[in-house]
């Protein structure tokens, strides 16, 4: 069995990716920090998901330090740990993000051959893509994957987007003319395996489905589907920036990112658009 070591794997992915690598024939397995190069024994690909989480506090500078050090630190550890005689790691797939871009809000769609933006987000993903990069010179193949917001009812962003639903009503963030570049978790964890499966694929890929929403449009989806009152007048976006500070940046602002790359390399998404019935509600439904 191919052993596939996975660099932040407690986390809301990895949880669900480590049960699908194994359905599919993988010996996928969770990496323990400290990494060690007894860890590494006989492994042939590394899945970095690895990096504090980016809403865990504000964007304090003691913070900002984190979310970048913890990802670039993560990488560095582990390419010393591949650059070694008796290494058996041929590839090296890390999680990146479509912050990648910049958070901003216009009608370009951003592709992967785009370059980096320029705000915080932006900087993390830039140092993060680097840090990836330089497993290359070791003649491994190195693919980024830039994430969406990756919708899943057990954490991340939309858990958050539908607390208001608690209070009756579903309301859209700022202007609500905001992009989501959503990818449903299922689908995510497909694009790992694909990009794993497909030896010839390396370089950035988006992962975002092919129909995006904006924040207002999705807001009256979840107000739809979970039989509650959608009220179009946004939260105000200084009252997020108040209670947020510099990370209300990602509630207020979003792109249009294409899958295009992803689906021209064969790739199909089970999940392409958020039709009626809402896949995201299909486990409470069926309750
Ligand atoms: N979820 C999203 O919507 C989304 C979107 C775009 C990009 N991403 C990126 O994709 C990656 C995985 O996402 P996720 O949602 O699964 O994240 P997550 O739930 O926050 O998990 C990240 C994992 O990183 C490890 N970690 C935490 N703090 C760390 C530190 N200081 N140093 C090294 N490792 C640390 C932990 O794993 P261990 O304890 O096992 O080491 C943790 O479980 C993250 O880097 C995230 O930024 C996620």
């Amino acid at each position: 069995m191919e052993k596939i070591a996975i660099a932040g794997g407690s986390g809301l992915i990895g949880q669900a990716l480590i049960p699908v690598l194994q359905a599919a024939g993988y010996d996928a397995f969770t990496l323990r920090r400290p990494y060690s190069a007894d860890s590494l024994s006989g492994v042939a690909s590394i899945i970095n998901l690895a990096g504090e989480n980016l809403s865990a506090g504000r964007w304090t500078a003691e913070r900002k330090k984190k979310i970048i050090d913890s990802r670039v630190n993560s990488l560095t550890a582990l390419r010393e740990l591949v650059n070694h005689k008796s290494s058996t790691v041929k590839t090296l797939i890390s999680a990146s993000a479509v912050g990648y871009y910049g958070s901003v809000t216009n009608n370009h769609i951003y592709t992967e051959t785009d370059p980096a933006g320029i705000d915080f987000l932006a900087d993390v993903c830039r140092e993060w893509e680097s840090a990836a990069d330089s497993f290359e010179p070791m003649g491994i193949r190195v693919v980024k994957i830039r994430i969406g917001v990756v919708l899943s009812e057990k954490g991340g962003a939309l858990p958050k987007m539908m607390m208001p639903l608690k209070f009756g009503v579903s309301v859209p963030l700022g202007s609500g003319k905001q992009w989501l570049p959503w990818i449903q978790i299922e689908d995510l964890v497909r694009v790992f395996l694909y990009l794993l499966q497909h030896s010839e694929l390396s370089g950035p890929f988006n992962a975002v489905a092919p129909n995006p929403l904006t924040n207002r449009e999705f807001m009256k989806l979840l107000a739809v589907q979970k039989h509650r009152l959608f009220i179009p007048i946004g939260v105000p976006a200084f009252l997020l920036k108040a209670l947020l500070g510099e990370m209300a940046i990602v509630t207020l602002e979003g792109s249009r990112v294409s899958a295009d790359k992803l689906i021209k390399s064969g790739f199909k998404f089970q999940v392409p658009e958020l039709t009626s019935p809402n896949p995201l509600l299909r486990k409470e439904e069926a309750k």
